[in-house]
């Protein structure tokens, strides 16, 4: 397994990260971050700041519970049409996951490829993406594994060699693109066709449906995903010596129907004046930090996204009830002069 750190936005393949300096960073933008978030007359933060090793873990169980679907389903409709997909992607392709994880979806493509030549997992949490990339080296001896850290939102520089004989297929699931606005999610999608050219993206996508599915999903009985949601407020006071009384926040998840959305927030149950960085932050009775969009999606809708990309919309696998949704897309061919 080759180590691609150096590889992770920095152009000197030499000067690899300082985990100190990349970590002090990290958390003054996080403050700044938030300090604007909170002096918004509608207070918000981005869900990024949900997914320290506390957060990952909360979400992983999140997947795990019976209301959240989306987890379950992808890898129902991964099981039952891998062996289509692994054609599609033909012999001696290249996998690149945006936002790697845990790896677990993945391993249903490379059972079903044929020589499978290299995988890519890129995510910006790099010792949980080390891990990660270990175990697969060790589950798929054949397979070259090159993890790379990197914000994958951001254009990613991939290692220069093509795979000599197969295509560089992009695999995108778990409907991380619906916690993107709708213009962050079409400069992403464009970045994709970039990075992709002449090879294709599998998108997973959850798709819209009934509202009481949907805010079941994500109000479990189990509390996970409000623990989930209150953990942003957790790591502000850890991180940044912040002040939230987490019993006077409530999780607060509804479906907005005409924004086709999920909506998080956590609301003030009192009205309060949290201090962060040295400011303080008035809060009403009833007033929410919005934490994060869940965006659904219908089938022609992100056909039309994936046009307006650059992608050529191919097979649309997905389950028996219409909940979820793998997208198959053909990457645009590279114009002669490039
Ligand atoms: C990661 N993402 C696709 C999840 C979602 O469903 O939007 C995050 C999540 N938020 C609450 N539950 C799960």
């Amino acid at each position: 397994m080759k180590d691609n750190l150096a590889y992770a936005g920095t152009e000197d393949p030499s000067d690899t990260p300082d985990t100190d300096s990349t970590l002090a960073l990290l958390q003054a933008e996080f403050l700044l971050d938030l300090k604007q978030g909170l002096a918004r007359q509608r207070k918000s933060i981005s869900p990024k700041y949900f997914y320290d090793a506390t957060g990952s873990a909360l979400f992983d169980q999140i997947c795990t519970l019976p209301e959240y679907y989306p987890t379950r389903t992808e890898l129902a409709i991964l099981q039952k049409h891998a062996r289509e997909i692994a054609l599609h992607l033909g012999p001696h392709a290249e996998i690149l996951e945006f936002g790697a994880g845990s790896m677990h979806k993945v391993r249903m493509l490379l059972d079903a490829m044929d020589r499978p030549a290299r995988y890519i997992p890129i995510d910006i949490s790099g010792d949980h993406l080390n891990a990660a990339a270990l175990k697969m080296a060790d589950a798929y001896p054949n397979l070259e594994v090159e993890p790379l850290v990197a914000d994958y939102t951001q254009d990613v520089v991939l290692p220069p060699d093509m795979p000599p004989q197969g295509r560089r297929v992009g695999f995108f699931p778990g409907s991380t693109l619906g916690n993107f606005e709708p213009l962050d999610a079409l400069r992403f999608m464009r970045m994709c066709a970039r990075t992709l050219q002449g090879g294709a993206l599998i998108l997973g996508a959850d798709l819209v449906k009934s509202p009481d599915l949907l805010h079941a999903a994500y109000n479990d009985a189990q509390g996970v995903t409000a623990d989930f949601n209150r953990n942003v407020l957790v790591r502000a006071n850890r991180e940044l010596g912040a002040n939230f009384q987490l019993d006077q926040f409530a999780h607060s998840a509804f479906y907005n129907a005409p924004f086709q959305r999920i909506e998080m927030h956590l609301m003030s149950t009192c009205e309060q004046v949290v201090r962060v960085g040295g400011t303080s932050f008035a809060f009403a009775q009833g007033e929410t930090l919005h934490t994060e969009n869940s965006y659904k999606f219908t089938v022609d809708g992100l056909r039309q996204l994936a046009q307006r990309a650059g992608f050529t919309p191919g097979q649309v696998w997905t389950d028996p009830d219409n909940k979820f949704c793998l997208f198959w897309l053909d990457a645009p061919t590279p114009r002669s002069h490039e």
